[in-house]
């Protein structure tokens, strides 16, 4: 008999695997598999990048059919059964018969989905489906948001003083934080698909977005730039357009602007510069219609970092799913400072927007802040003219 606390023991080391794909495997899951042998770790693996080897691949590898045979094998994601870039881990299994198989959530992916697990058990393997589902689910939020939804995940990242100020009224915003914790951004910015600013924070501080990590540590994902600039201010001569042809970068504004201005239109797709114009209409072309869109290019992961206007729309029409603040041990003053988000946020205290899973992290002298809202129905765009949830 198997003891429950045993197969959680194991399913948390596979699960601290799995997140070592973080920023690597998507729009692929993040997988990690333990292999256990008379109460023994025998084997490890994690999904590494994408298009390479599955977990339970990496996991076996070096072992003989007899250990296995006689293992147990954690992994956080049913295995799966159908031809991607790789053969099916099913197949594998089925030839070589580990003793158990405890698989911590299905896959709802339509070419999987129960298939694995289905296909294992009419073998005679012993399969156990669930142990540490809400861990498992947790890790791979993002991906399960965009196979259900098509929209990618949307996190929230800004840095403020201790009295929430993200500028001074000037606009002058450099730097509320200290290195330990820009460092801690910049690796943020290394695993997500796209970063995402409103056009004010470009006019004010002509920032670059890119993830810039210490030398000599790899840069797992470089993001797509995105500026949300209906009205096409973007200066030609800002740090981003001028490196728009090594960094993508791509403008969000609407059709009519591209033909109101299309001189500088053309100059900016010249250099580089992806134009993504939505239709003027709102219901279209409100946040729904660029996130949307990210999602359809295969985007998992969205950084959305200010300023206060844009995230004040992404928090009134619930697009938000994670935030991460960084908090610095400062007072600025002013009720004229600029705040992090702004929008039409709620007159109840009592139906503020209520992170779980909260995460506290000290950077140096200042705080991170890392929690998730729970998704309880895909996000209503206020521009849809529905309300927000
Ligand atoms: N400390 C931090 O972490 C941090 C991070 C970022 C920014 N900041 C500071 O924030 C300040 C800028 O913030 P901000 O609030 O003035 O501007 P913002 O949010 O950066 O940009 C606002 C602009 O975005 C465009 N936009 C497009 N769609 C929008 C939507 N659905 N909702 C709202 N805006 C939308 C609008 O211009 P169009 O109508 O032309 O599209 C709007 O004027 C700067 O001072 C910057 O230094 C601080």
């Amino acid at each position: 008999m198997h003891n429950q606390l045993g197969d959680e023991y194991w399913m948390r080391g596979a699960l601290d695997l799995a997140i070592r794909g973080s920023g690597r495997v998507e729009p692929n899951p993040m997988v990690g598999c333990l292999v256990v042998c008379d109460g023994r770790e025998i084997g490890q693996g994690w999904h590494q990048r994408f298009g390479g080897p599955h977990a339970e691949v990496n996991a076996l590898s070096a072992l003989t059919p007899e250990q296995i045979g006689r293992s147990d094998l954690y992994v956080t994601l049913e295995p799966c059964a159908h031809h991607g870039k790789t053969p099916p881990c099913l197949d594998l299994l089925l030839k070589l018969q580990p003793k158990r198989v405890i698989v911590a959530m299905l896959d709802p992916f339509p070419e999987v989905s129960g298939r694995g697990v289905s296909g294992l058990r009419a073998a005679g393997i012993r399969v156990d489906v669930g142990c540490l589902e809400a861990e498992a689910r947790h890790v791979n939020a993002p991906y399960l948001k965009r196979l259900e939804t098509g929209l990618p995940w949307v996190i929230a990242k800004w840095a403020m003083t201790l009295d929430g100020a993200i500028a001074t009224e000037t606009g002058d915003s450099k730097w509320i934080t200290g290195e330990v914790a820009r460092q801690r951004a910049h690796e943020l910015r290394s695993r997500v698909d796209a970063i995402v600013v409103g056009s004010e924070t470009v006019l004010k501080d002509d920032p670059l977005l890119t993830a810039r990590l210490p030398s000599g540590i790899e840069i797992p994902r470089v993001a797509k730039r995105i500026v949300i600039d209906r009205r096409m201010r973007i200066p030609v001569a800002s740090q981003l357009v001028r490196t728009a042809s090594a960094i993508r970068l791509c403008l969000v504004t609407t059709q009519e602007e591209v033909e109101a201005q299309s001189g500088k239109a053309n100059q900016l797709m010249r250099l580089g510069v992806e134009i993504l114009a939505l239709p003027q209409d709102e219901k279209l072309g409100g946040i729904g219609g660029w996130l949307r869109h990210l999602g359809q290019q295969g985007a998992t992961n969205v950084l959305v970092e200010g300023g206060g206007s844009l995230l004040g729309s992404l928090f009134d029409g619930g697009w938000v799913d994670q935030v991460d603040c960084f908090i610095a041990p400062r007072i600025l003053g002013s009720a004229r400072a600029a705040r992090p988000v702004a929008g039409e946020g709620s007159l109840w205290v009592s139906r503020a927007q209520q992170l779980e899973r909260v995460h506290v992290e000290v950077c140096g002298v200042d705080i991170h802040i890392q929690g998730c809202f729970p998704r309880k129905r895909p996000p209503t765009d206020h521009s849809l003219g529905s309300e927000s949830p």
